[in-house]
């Protein structure tokens, strides 16, 4: 990595707590960072640009359009500049342009611009923070692998207490730094096609009713996300959920472990990682029945038959590519674990804990262990889907430059 600083691009909207964002600026360039400011036309109300721009040692940007200023290229080039996107305080009205992908001023251009990680500490009143309006935006900010710092419980401008203060400028700040120390490579995924698994799958036993697991395809999205944040092709075979899908990725959506499993068999030929984060159920109704089934009065007892092992499948098929699985246990972790990379011919396994309720499924954050054909294990402590998808893609890069260079040493000994 090169020893140039972090570059932060500092988005202020137009909130009271803005009068915090200097003090933000300046821990992060006491922390080595070059930062650069941005301001929506409602935050020049509350604070100044002349102060932004003599802290900064920058330009402080406001509007789209200025003169002498070519606006077709200053958000593209500010965002290739920015190792982060930081916005503090965020109102609810930038998440909410954020999360509907709205243009209209310099700020929601380049956030849509920006190929780094996002990072926003929204600050508002109570009532507006708790409005379902808002954490829907938030949610869906959260899907697309914003990290969110949530507002503090305090005494609000509006005098009332209640949640909705800026968090602390510090724990903005290691926030942060903790994101940006995490991404030194960025776009360290270009040239490779990442193959993603995702969501549950639905079994159907007739027009109304189905079998299915409790997976929200939130860990497979997160993957996705961050995936592309690095510079991959990818491609999302996904089973049903309720996110929106990765604007920038190859989505095909599926619905039975059948269809699942003929769209990766389909799809595996161009890709240099397949990563199976899908909840795939391994039983289905042996029969469908095209009409609703009518209650009796007897018991009724379901035969099932079982589905393609997909993962199993492709990792008899993988040749050279690398192979990720999931294990969701309930005990015995690491030793199911690793009977599952062995009998599917993984080269790597995330083995994480289903029967915790703060991390695994339908969780925002997850938390378990990784491990590879050596025994080599890593226990990645609770932390966001999106920032646990980073740590896994680092693994991954790991063995494929690892295996890339045992390849050149093989076809320089054959040459000999
Ligand atoms: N998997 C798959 N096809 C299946 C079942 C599972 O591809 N029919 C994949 C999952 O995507 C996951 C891995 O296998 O990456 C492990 O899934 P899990 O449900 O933990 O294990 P199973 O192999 O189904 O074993 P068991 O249910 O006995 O724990």
């Amino acid at each position: 990595m090169s020893e140039r600083p972090y570059h932060v691009v500092l988005g202020i909207t137009g909130g009271i707590a803005a009068y915090k964002a200097p003090e933000i600026l300046r821990q992060l360039q006491q922390r080595g960072a070059e930062v650069r400011v941005v301001l929506t036309r409602a935050a020049t109300r509350f604070i100044g640009r002349v102060t932004l721009e003599a802290l900064s040692r920058h330009p402080v940007v406001v509007e789209m359009f200025e003169p002498n200023v070519n606006v077709a290229v200053r958000h593209v080039e500010m965002a290739r500049w920015a190792d982060l996107l930081l916005v503090a305080p965020a109102t609810a009205h930038t998440l909410a342009r954020f999360a509907h992908g709205l243009a209209d001023d310099f700020l929601t251009t380049l956030y849509l611009s920006a190929r780094c990680p996002v990072l926003v500490a929204p600050a508002m009143d109570a009532e507006m923070w708790e409005n379902a309006a808002t954490q829907e935006n938030l949610a869906r900010l959260r899907q697309r692998g914003v990290a969110v710092i949530p507002p503090e419980r305090g005494y609000l401008a509006s005098g009332i207490e209640g949640e909705g203060r800026l968090a602390d400028p510090e724990q903005i700040v290691a926030r942060a730094l903790v994101i940006l120390a995490a991404r030194p490579y960025a776009r360290d995924f270009d040239g490779e096609h990442v193959l993603i698994t995702a969501g549950p799958t639905c079994e159907d036993l007739d027009p109304i009713r189905y079998l299915t697991n409790r997976s929200t395809g939130k860990m497979g999205y997160a993957l996705a996300h961050a995936a592309l944040a690095r510079g991959a092709q990818v491609t999302l075979i996904s089973g049903p959920t309720m996110l929106a899908p990765p604007p920038d990725a190859q989505v095909i959506l599926v619905r039975r472990a059948e269809e699942m499993y003929r769209a990766v068999l389909a799809h595996m030929e161009a890709a240099t990682v397949i990563i199976k984060a899908a909840a795939v159920a391994d039983y289905r109704p042996k029969a469908f029945s095209p009409t609703k089934l009518k209650k009796t009065d007897a018991d009724l007892t379901l035969a099932l038959e079982r589905t393609p092992d997909i993962l199993a499948e492709v990792g008899r098929r993988k040749g050279s590519r690398l192979l990720v699985g999931f294990a969701a246990e309930t005990e015995a972790h690491l030793e199911h674990g690793r009977q599952k990379l062995l009998q599917k011919n993984l080269d790597l396994i995330f083995i994480n804990d289903a029967t915790s309720a703060e991390t695994g499924f339908a969780a925002d954050e997850n938390a378990g262990f990784l491990m590879d054909r050596e025994g080599d294990v890593v226990e990645l402590p609770k932390m966001s889907k999106y920032e646990l998808a980073m740590r896994l893609l680092d693994r991954v890069r790991e063995l494929l430059a690892r295996r890339r260079v045992d390849a050149d040493r093989e076809r320089a000994e054959e040459r000999r």
